[in-house]
């Protein structure tokens, strides 16, 4: 696990950047895994400056969605959807065509569930995985509790979660939706490289927990202690409580120039 802690929100857009781009220029049509929320919006902005300038294309990737609300309309700005093709999809080249989600307004959850898994498989699996991480640690919607080797399915949100993203929903609790669609923790250990991201104070304690703790359900992403290629950007703050940053920054800065990510 490389865990790299930069010094500013754009150092940080710039190394995710250049995983992604690195991914990209190994493997033209690379499958790559999809986060919303606030942490990656730096990074797909970043990679939508690079597209622009032409140093980068998305032209033949396909991207795979971690997670959706169940039952928000169509036309609903918080719909994960909407939100990654406003953030992503049309800032980079993509063909709108190749980013798939889970399908939030299913009426068979199941079967929608079992075809998410097999679309992702069919498309040879997630190169690079881009990953956010809850305050409770969860990532995609995986809230603490579940299970370390689960698949793509429906999950309740914790309160603290809609309590988190209740701010994208004018700070009404109310209107955020109770249960989402969700790759499992099986389903994004599976990716080939993960790239974790987190920003700010209120992520310092499950940065601590889940790189440093014990692997646990109790801190999803604790299970990415588990794979063999994972990198981490964090900012100061969410390292502030990391007991091994100094070895962190003494890694980083002294990487072999070949290495790459
Ligand atoms: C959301 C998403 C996750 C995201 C996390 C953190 O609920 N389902 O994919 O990583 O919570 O969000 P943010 O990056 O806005 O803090």
């Amino acid at each position: 696990m490389e865990i790299v802690i930069t010094s500013s929100t754009s150092e940080l857009a710039s190394l995710g950047a250049d995983v992604v781009q690195a991914t990209l220029a190994r493997k033209p049509d690379a499958v790559i895994g999809l986060a919303t929320g606030s942490s990656p919006l730096p990074v797909y902005a970043e990679l939508g400056r690079r597209v622009a300038a032409g140093t980068m294309s998305f032209a033949r990737v396909k991207a795979f969605m971690l997670d959706e609300y169940l039952g928000l309309p169509l036309d609903h700005p918080q719909r994960y959807r909407t939100e990654i093709d406003e953030k992503f999809t049309y800032v980079v080249d993509i063909d709108p065509a190749n980013v798939h989600g889970p399908d939030g307004l299913t009426a068979d959850v199941p079967g929608t569930c079992t075809a998410y898994e097999a679309a992702i498989k069919n498309a040879g699996g997630v190169d690079l995985q881009i990953v956010g991480v809850g305050t409770d640690g969860h990532i995609g919607f995986n809230e603490p509790g579940s299970s370390l080797a689960s698949r793509t399915r429906i999950k309740t949100l914790n309160e603290q979660t809609r309590r988190d993203n209740a701010r994208f929903f004018g700070g009404d609790l109310s209107a955020v939706p109770i249960h989402c669609l969700t790759q499992g923790i099986g389903t994004i250990m599976d990716a080939r490289h993960i790239l974790l991201v987190a920003l700010g104070e209120a992520k310092a304690e499950a940065i601590h927990q889940v790189l440093e703790g014990a692997v646990t359900s109790r801190w999803p992403a604790s299970i990415l202690q588990m794979h063999p290629h994972v990198t981490v950007l964090v900012d100061e703050p969410a390292a502030s409580l990391l007991q091994l940053q100094h070895y962190a920054r003494d890694t980083f800065a002294n990487k072999p120039s070949w290495q790459g990510f």
